[in-house]
């Protein structure tokens, strides 16, 4: 692995210098739109599997072996045909949503960061352009932040900046994440060539002039990974048959331990960004709610007393990861869904995860929680709209100040071609 970020800088100052990002003037050269993935590092991993793919109906996209691979021979022995695999799995239209490593290969691979031991190998924030993701890092490094590497990783094809929050939780900003289409193809492992270990120049391809050139090189770009499944049984889900009663489709928000809350906050507002929606606490156990758009919010950091108080095993790095069912009558199935197939639903208090009305929390085969809901307040900014400027667009200025709630909404989710 290049290491580009082996010398810190000395700390710039960030409290007044802003930053053209698309023509718009920003506090950060990036902005954080919204969670694109997260990762776990399962120790149960069949059963986690199990419990996300068959029982909450997340589709494996991908299966690589090359980090397994990297461990030593007698290692790699110890493993399970599942644990010698990263598994990648979607809901959507996205590469990537939630990827489950084996624990043991985790733990192995992570001596070299520190992240030996952790549950969690990514909280993946999805920044508006491949310049948003490679001036981020500098940025970010020049902040005087631990970043892990920059590049790009296959599969998936998304560019990439991991960096650790105070905490050791590491996160990701990525542009460009591969979209799965109607056929249902991933991209080929011929394709997979495009991995990169340290910050890419700029610019780069765009994705249709490396497909054009994989065709030329004689590639089949339809002999990747697709899914092949069998429904079992069938239900009506709101006039689709579906395989499950309810279709899971949304991702986050991400809810965090930390053990300096404090800190924990700077990172997230001062760093990456993020404003906090709300503060909360319940049974003297502190928390903080931060939004990076009009969802009430994609983060939540909790003291790590509360890992205690809700009985979770001292391992889990996260209190929870929510997802969003297609409307409430598929919320209440897919509890009752999972609770039926033996899932055990765990009490949290409302105080702590205001922005839902009904939101259910289920314990996985680690322990962890995910939160399940169908709603989440949409919040808009304070303050009066800024005024329409139409027309006579060549005299409009260079770049221009940014309203508060800029960058807030839809985001495209795939590369540009
Ligand atoms: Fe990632």
């Amino acid at each position: 692995m290049t290491d580009t970020y082996e010398r810190q800088p000395a700390k710039q100052d960030a409290s007044s210098a802003l930053h053209d990002v698309g023509g718009v003037m920003l506090a950060r050269p990036f902005k954080i739109r919204r969670l694109g993935h997260f990762g776990y590092n399962a120790v149960n991993l069949d059963d986690v599997l199990d419990f996300y793919v068959e029982g909450l109906g997340l589709i494996i996209s991908d299966q690589s072996g090359t980090m397994p691979a990297r461990l030593p021979a007698e290692e790699q022995d110890q493993l399970t045909p599942n644990e010698r695999l990263l598994h990648f799995t979607r809901f959507g239209s996205e590469h990537h949503q939630l990827v489950f490593i084996s624990s043991k290969v985790w733990d192995w691979v992570g001596q070299s960061n520190g992240s030996a031991g952790a549950s969690i190998n990514q909280v993946t924030w999805q920044v508006g352009s491949l310049a948003e993701v490679v001036d981020g890092a500098a940025w970010i490094w020049g902040q005087g932040e631990r970043i892990l590497r920059s590049g790009r990783d296959m599969p998936g094809s998304n560019w990439h900046t991991y960096l650790f929050d105070p905490e050791g939780h590491i996160n990701e900003l990525f542009y460009g994440m591969e979209q799965i289409g109607w056929d249902g193809l991933s991209k080929p492992r011929e394709m997979w060539s495009g991995v990169l270990n340290e910050r890419p120049s700029l610019p780069q391809p765009s994705e249709a002039t490396e497909v054009a050139h994989a065709q030329a090189a004689g590639v089949d770009v339809s002999s990747g990974h697709r899914p092949h499944r069998v429904a079992q049984k069938s239900y009506d889900v709101d006039g689709v048959t579906m395989e499950r009663p309810f279709k899971i489709v949304g991702i986050g928000p991400v809810s965090l331990f930390v053990a300096e809350l404090d800190d924990a906050r700077r990172f997230y507002t001062e760093v990456l960004g993020f404003d906090v929606r709300r503060e909360v606490e319940w049974a003297g156990h502190r928390g903080v709610l931060l939004s990076c758009g009009t969802d009430h919010h994609a983060l939540a950091l909790y003291e790590d007393s509360l890992r205690d108080a809700l009985g979770m095993a001292a391992r889990c790095d996260s209190m929870a990861l929510g997802f969003r069912l297609a409307n409430y009558r598929q919320l209440r199935a897919a509890v009752a869904h999972m609770v039926a197939r033996g899932a055990k639903e765990v009490s949290v208090a409302p105080e702590l995860v205001p922005g839902f009305d009904y939101v259910a929390h289920l314990s996985d085969p680690d322990g962890n929680l995910v939160q399940l809901y169908y709603y989440q307040r949409q919040v808009a900014p304070d303050g009066p709209v800024p005024p329409a400027v139409a027309g006579a667009a060549h005299s409009w200025p260079d770049v221009i100040d940014a309203p508060p709630d800029v960058f807030g909404g839809q985001v495209f989710l795939g590369p540009w071609e």
